[in-house]
Parts: structure tokens; C-alpha cells; sequence
């Protein structure tokens, strides 16, 4: 696609936090430059963007590699982020103008299908304040506690049935994210935890398992050979 410039106006913009060092992936380059089979992990997730929404596009970036970016992706407002990933949504959120929706998008998940931002977008539109895309978790999950020599021991298995394993692109009216965001040393490993700690109600819409997030190696590997196959 070619994403419209965030002075233009649109409805929607879409706010891509890729700021980070990709520890746990352990390559060589911070996490959103990694190769994905010959372009560049954010050039993917901006390219998976479906234009039918009309979306301008903030992408947040180490300080360093803001200049690669703009070249990279000339058609996108680029800005620096922060050392947390809620510090570079912030960073984001300022230079995101006015748009009416706003959504928050790992550029860790390139490959979520148009779908997700679509069915977001549409239940943002429709008057919820927070949506997130979320699947079912298929594991048994169990919580443990220290015992005190040895293995961890079970204290009680989770209902599974009440759970959901929540992805991006997380969709917010403008007023609920900038409240979500609006104590400026607010950290969460996602935009709805700091929504609901303001009591701002949040829904979720069925996610896709191609919405994955890139963590680990394996990660990196499974996506590798999605892309491979298409
Ligand atoms: N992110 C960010 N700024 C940070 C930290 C994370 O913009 N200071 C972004 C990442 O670039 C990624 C998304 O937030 O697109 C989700 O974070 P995560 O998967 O944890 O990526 P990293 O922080 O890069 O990985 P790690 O935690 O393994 O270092
Ligand atoms: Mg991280």
C-alpha cells in the first residue's frame, strides 16, 4: 500500500511501535530490520496494511536508524522511540495528528491479515472505546508457586475457557488511548492493560494465528516459512 502522509486528514492511523532491540530473537540487527526472505520485517508489516482503510502511518524506531527508515519507507512518518515499548507508542501517539482512531500495531506481527485490522477498525467505529484481536489458548495452563526445594509445584489450573491470548493491532478511540497513555511513566507489554487500569472497557474481536508475534528464533523460523510458501 501506499500509506497517506499523517497530516492528511484520515480517520485512521495506525501507530507501529519498532523500537525494539529484539533480545530474545538475538540477531545481529534490532528485531523490525531482520530479513524476512529479501525486505525488512517493518517494511512487511507496513506493506500487510490494507489500504481500503485509508490509514496514515507513524512508525517508531531506535534513534539511530530513524534516517534508514524514512528511506526504507518513504511514504510514512517515522519518529524515535523510547526505551520501553510504551514510551515509544507515546512517541508515536505525538505524532500521530488527528485522527479520530487510533491503532497500536507490533511491527513484530507482519504478516496479520487484513481481516484483523478491518473487524478492529469496524468495532472501534461502532462505539467500543478498546479492541483488541484475541485467540483461544489452546495449552492447559497451570499456575505454580516455589516449593521449597526442587520443581515449581501447581497451585491451581486456570479455566481456559475464560482466556485469550490477545494480539495486535489494538484499535482505540483517540480520547482512549491518550487517556490509557496519559500518565507519561505508564508501562504494560500492551496499550489495553494501561486502558484497563483507567476503567476503560475493553472488547476483543477474533485475532489470527498469522497475527503472531516474532519473539524467539523458532518464531522467526515458523514465519520464514510462511512467507516461503505464499
Ligand atoms: N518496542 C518498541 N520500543 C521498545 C520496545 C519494544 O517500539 N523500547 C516494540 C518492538 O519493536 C516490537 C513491539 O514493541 O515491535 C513488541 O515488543 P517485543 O516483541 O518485546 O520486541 P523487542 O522489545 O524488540 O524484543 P525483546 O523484548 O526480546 O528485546
Ligand atoms: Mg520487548
Amino acid at each position: 500500500m501506499t500509506p497517506t502522509p499523517d497530516d492528511s486528514g484520515a480517520e485512521v492511523c495506525i501507530i507501529i511501535p519498532a523500537a525494539g532491540s529484539g533480545t530474545r530473537l538475538g540477531e545481529p540487527v534490532p528485531k523490525a530490520f531482520v530479513d524476512l526472505c529479501g525486505r525488512t520485517i517493518i517494511e512487511r508489516c507496513v506493506d500487510n496494511i490494507p489500504a481500503s482503510l485509508g490509514a496514515s502511518v507513524v512508525v517508531v524506531v531506535p534513534a539511530d536508524l530513524v534516517d534508514r527508515t524514512r528511506e526504507l519507507i518513504p511514504h510514512v512518518t517515522v519518529v524515535a522511540g523510547g526505551d520501553h515499548r510504551s514510551e515509544s507508542v507515546r512517541a508515536g501517539i505525538a505524532a500521530a495528528g488527528d485522527a479520530r482512531i487510533l491503532l497500536v500495531h507490533d511491527a513484530a506481527r507482519p504478516l496479520t491479515p487484513a481481516r484483523v485490522f478491518t473487524e478492529v477498525v469496524d468495532a472501534v467505529r461502532s462505539g467500543r472505546s478498546a479492541v483488541v484481536p484475541g485467540v483461544p489458548v489452546v495449552d492447559t495452563l497451570k499456575q505454580v508457586e516455589p516449593a521449597s526445594d526442587g520443581p515449581l509445584r501447581v497451585s491451581r489450573t486456570v479455566d481456559r475457557e475464560e482466556l485469550r491470548a490477545v494480539q495486535t493491532p489494538q484499535g482505540f478511540t483517540r480520547d482512549a488511548l491518550l487517556r490509557a497513555h496519559a500518565d507519561d511513566t505508564g508501562l504494560a507489554t500492551d496499550d489495553a492493560g494501561l486502558a484497563e487500569r483507567c476503567g476503560i472497557e475493553v472488547h476483543v474481536v477474533p485475532g489470527d494465528p498469522l497475527a503472531m508475534k516474532i519473539t524467539t528464533p523458532w518464531d522467526l523460523r515458523i514465519v520464514r516459512d510462511v512467507v516461503g510458501e505464499s
